[in-house]
């Protein structure tokens, strides 16, 4: 029997007792429900080939990534430091530094599903965890006055900010955006308090990757609000770092949190994970969510 287990930190269950392929549609339902309750949830100990990953990914909504040749492995990326023939088989460095997938699209990111082949490990410690900040509860923490003054207020986000600062601060070699590249990723704006589609409660949407400005505040103001909130919802008391295991199936949700990969293994110490990045095609659908909500409507 499919079992939820919080780990008892500010975000993160472990789910047990189901084949994630086999899930049918009541177990989807109570999946989506922890998923938006814990914000990250571990399904430990599948067996997954890229085709499994892509179907289950599926139902959470469309996948953005890469395409393919062969059908299974569309969409389906390789997070890896791992090198054949002298090169990357996926991205090295992806997600370093604290963000959250697509903000900066109109139709945002809703989940990351990540599958871990190789953990890297030293002295039998495992390296290369993923950390998480839950933005349920830093909106819920955050004081009143600020939740009054910027309770309707809308923030931008802006592809290139993350680009400029892996030119700045990174030291990659991309050249600026072109003209063209900007055309297709302009900027968006989405609420900076969004209420999140499966608790019908707010969260903080913003994150220093790719947040750029409080529309309705003045420059320096704007400037000022998002140096205060991107160090609020960083403080220690709401992180929690996921430890990777082989065969661990990591789903997360990026409406309710932020995040990051940690980069403390070297280059000989090899990570190799899946990853499908599922867009909030779905989520927001009422008739998606009433399995949801019927589940909730039984416990009470
Ligand atoms: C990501 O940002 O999607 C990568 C997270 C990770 O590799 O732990």
């Amino acid at each position: 029997m499919l079992s939820i287990e919080p780990t008892g930190a500010v975000l993160g269950a472990t789910v047990r007792g189901i084949d994630v392929t086999r899930a049918d549609e009541r177990q989807f339902a109570q999946i989506l429900l922890a998923l938006g309750q814990n914000g990250v949830l571990r399904f430990p100990d599948q067996q997954l080939d890229i085709g499994d990953l892509r179907r289950f990914s599926e139902r959470f909504g469309q996948i953005q990534g890469p395409s393919a040749a062969v059908e299974d492995a569309a969409h389906v990326g390789i997070l890896s430091n791992l090198k054949e023939d002298g090169k990357y088989i996926g991205s090295p460095d992806a997600g370093q530094d604290w963000h959250t997938d697509m903000s900066y699209r109109s139709v945002m990111g809703f989940v990351n599903v990540l599958y871990g082949i190789r953990i890297p490990r030293r002295n039998g410690v495992p390296l290369g965890g993923t950390e998480f900040a839950n933005m349920h509860a830093v909106y819920e923490a955050l004081p009143a006055d600020i939740r009054t003054r910027l309770a309707d207020a809308t923030a931008t986000h802006d592809f290139e900010k993350f680009w400029e600062h892996m030119r700045r601060d990174r030291a990659s070699e991309r050249p600026p955006m072109t003209e063209e590249q900007r055309r297709r990723r302009p900027p968006v704006v989405h609420p900076l308090f969004l209420t999140h589609p499966i608790t019908g409660r707010k969260v903080l949407y913003c994150n220093p990757g790719y947040t750029t400005r409080i529309n309705e505040l003045a420059q320096r103001e704007s400037d000022e609000m998002l140096e205060y909130l991107f160090a609020f919802q960083l403080e220690p008391r709401f992180r929690y770092t996921h430890t990777w295991t082989e065969n661990d199936l990591l789903v997360w949700d990026h409406l309710g949190t932020i995040h990051r990969a940690i980069a403390d293994y070297g280059p000989d110490e090899i990570r190799l994970m899946r990853r499908c990045q599922v867009m909030a095609t779905k989520v927001f659908d009422p008739d998606f969510l009433r399995p949801v909500r019927q589940l909730t409507m039984e416990a009470v």
